[in-house]
């Protein structure tokens, strides 16, 4: 029996960057996905106590976006740029909110290729995934949330290039607790807003030049109004990644509260990817005593906030709501002779 593990992520600062090869600071969080079952056959077959229909995906399977349920194209964009060589026949099961920012897909796409046997290095595990669901979803997502789930580490967030792909791991102070609270309130990726705003930061650095390495100067010299705000909102973000990872590693919780407040109204004004209802949110967090700081997470238009709190601090808010702790990357826990990782 195999059994492969995948976390979920919740990025605490860098959102829309990792697009443009910017930087990122997520973790792997302790929710996650499962994947248990046999291989063989020529099918991979999932079944999921969440999901009515199951996954049943050939492993000829040609265009993973066309396939149904909605939920089986995840497992049909691994299976396509796997291809492994034979099929799988078990369950999925995840303690992650499904579609509500914390990368459920990602887990998902990682546990299922660790399941059906990709073997190999976390990086290239990512970039598998992050292929997998670029033709699952048609969003040209960036690459930090494979990453995050492939290469977590325990008691560490995860300062991550996405130009180098290095991921290098800075310990969360003990006196500090990560909280996610779900908005609510849910939008498909797969509007076609996630690819419009990448294709402004394209048309920036069509014209600037990488916005990794752009500055405001050049920034303030492009001339369409709508292009010169998302690259602004990038080219700063990728300073506030650099800020609170500084603020982690010096307890600077007056820095933290910047970066995370900047960070937000950044998302908000210049990248506009926030709705009141998220605004309403980190307001309401921000003001609580014992939350450092709150923003919107992951792509926006709904899903989760996250906030940095001091440790044991109550958060009295009535949305569901997780203490996460920083986990582990995804990993096979056992294969068909038992043997253990
Ligand atoms: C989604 C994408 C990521 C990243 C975030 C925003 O989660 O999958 O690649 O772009 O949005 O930071």
């Amino acid at each position: 029996m195999i059994r492969a593990w995948a976390p979920g992520r919740v990025n605490l600062i860098g959102d829309h960057t990792d697009h443009t090869g910017g930087l990122v600071l997520p973790m792997a969080i302790d929710l996650g996905t499962m994947v248990t079952g046999s291989r063989g056959g020529d099918v991979v077959e999932l079944r999921s106590p969440i999901e009515p229909e199951p996954a049943i995906v050939p492993l000829d399977v040609a265009d993973p976006a066309a396939v149904s349920p909605g939920w089986a194209r995840y497992v049909a964009g691994i299976v396509a740029e796997l291809r492994p060589p034979v099929g799988f026949s078990g369950s999925v099961d995840t303690t992650l909110p499904v579609g509500a920012g914390l990368s459920s897909s990602a887990a998902l796409e990682v546990a299922v290729a660790l399941a059906v046997g990709f073997d190999g290095a976390a990086v290239d595990l990512a970039r598998l995934g992050q292929r997998a669901e670029q033709r699952a979803s048609g969003v040209p997502c960036g690459i930090m949330d494979q990453l995050a789930s492939a290469s977590g580490v325990v008691e560490h967030v995860l300062l991550i290039d996405c130009t180098s792909l290095e991921v290098q791991p800075v310990p969360l102070p003990d006196d500090l607790e990560v909280v996610v609270v779900d908005s609510g309130q849910r939008r498909e990726l797969a509007t076609s807003a996630y690819a419009e705003r990448a294709a402004a930061c394209q048309a920036a650095q069509a014209a600037i030049g990488s916005l990794r390495e752009a500055t405001m100067a050049d920034v303030a010299g492009l001339n369409d109004e709508v292009v010169r705000r998302r690259a602004r909102h990038v080219v700063s973000e990728n300073a506030r990644v650099d800020q609170l990872a500084a603020g982690l590693a010096s307890g600077d919780r007056a820095s933290m509260a910047d970066a995370m407040a900047a960070s937000h109204r950044s998302l908000r004004d210049d990248f506009e990817v926030s709705t009141q209802v998220l605004d309403e949110l980190v307001d309401r967090l921000t003001s609580l005593d014992g939350v450092i700081g709150a923003r919107l997470t992951g792509a926006g238009f709904g899903g989760c906030t996250v906030a940095l709190v001091e440790r044991g601090a109550a958060v009295p808010i009535s949305q569901p709501m997780w203490r996460v702790h920083p986990s582990g990357g995804a990993q096979l826990l056992g294969d068909s002779e038992g043997a253990r990782q």
